[in-house]
């Protein structure tokens, strides 16, 4: 039997196999040939796409808009002082209504619990575009990115730098583990992975022949490293936790001698965006030659794109 993804929704990508993350990325692979031939398709027409911001964005907004846009979606941009969402009306009642009109939606905010409330009573697509604990369409573009640059996933090695319980990291220690690579996170104990979420990724990583590790020291966890990816230390909501992390965070940096621990010339950098240069990442090391943060900021459009075709058509 083939993939068929028609009717999903993507919450967590935990509930995605990995055929089905096979497929996706695929797909986001064609589409981005396709997209070089500057092609303008209606496979949208007619239909409407809600999206719901209580957090900012750039890439992400981006990425849904132009990807639906362009082929002659609409895609409508609701913030909270724009609609009643669980002011005055609750969650489910919201997503009822949206359900009736639209034929998918995207959010992107606070609670995991509210995206899910709307996937569940919707009855369209529901895409998480970044909640406080996931951000798996970030995941995708990221498998995207890696394969590109090492023509496989399978067995590549991940080191995630920094925070490694947010949002960001959760996903991508989903996603290698659902692909059998090898996911290392390396920060504070403070800011080690949820135990749930790690354990269900060992459970993954059985079936996967995955690598699932964390420790707090850079020299165990660098070397050998294909990718060296980090994240701001402050996230979207936590403001005010900023001195706390950069104390926390300040060991985890990186800079020339953590691409230097890794002992290979091959090492790429990798990071979701939007960054604070001079803090999580040095200057030189975000715009040298291994930094690949352009093209994996692109792909969150094909990766998008892709699962825009695939849950809808
Ligand atoms: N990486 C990412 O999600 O970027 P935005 O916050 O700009 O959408
Ligand atoms: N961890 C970051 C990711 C931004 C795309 C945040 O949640 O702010």
């Amino acid at each position: 039997m083939g993939v068929n993804l028609k009717g999903r929704s993507l919450l967590t990508l935990l509930e995605y196999s990995s055929e089905e993350i096979r497929y996706l990325l695929d797909l986001a692979k064609a589409l981005k040939m396709e997209s070089r031939s500057k092609r303008v398709g209606k496979r949208f027409e007619g239909k409407t796409l809600a999206m719901i911001f209580e957090k900012r964005s750039t890439r992400t907004r981006l990425a849904f808009e132009t990807a639906f846009a362009e082929e002659g979606g609409h895609p409508i941009f609701l913030s909270p002082t724009d609609i009643h969402l669980g002011v005055k009306e609750s969650i489910e009642d919201t997503a009822r209504v949206l359900g009736r009109m639209v034929d998918a939606i995207m959010f992107r905010g606070y609670r995991q619990e509210t995206v899910e409330t709307l996937a569940r009573y919707a009855g369209v697509p529901v895409y998480n575009g970044l909640t406080d604990e996931f951000h798996p369409t970030q995941a995708l573009a990221d498998l995207m990115t890696i394969e590109e640059n090492f023509g496989s996933l399978r067995g590549v090695k991940l080191v995630f730098m920094g925070d490694t319980r947010n949002n960001v990291a959760n996903s991508l220690m989903i996603a290698c583990a659902k692909m059998g690579m090898t996911y290392v996170a390396c920060g504070p104990r403070e800011l080690a992975p949820k135990k749930e979420l790690f354990e269900t990724c060992l459970e993954i990583a059985k079936e996967t022949g995955a690598t699932i590790s964390y420790t707090s020291e850079p020299e165990e966890a660098l070397p050998g490293a294909d990718v060296v990816y980090t994240d701001v230390w402050v996230s979207m909501g936590e403001e005010g936790k900023e001195a706390e992390r950069i104390t926390l965070l300040e060991p985890y940096q990186v800079n020339r001698k953590t691409m230097e621990m890794t002992g290979k010339r091959t090492t790429i950098f990798m990071h979701c965006l939007p960054a604070v240069k001079g803090r999580e990442v040095t200057h030189e090391v975000f715009e040298g030659k291994q930094s690949r943060v352009w093209d994996e900021a692109e792909n969150r459009k094909h990766t998008i794109k892709a699962l825009l075709v695939a849950t809808l058509l």
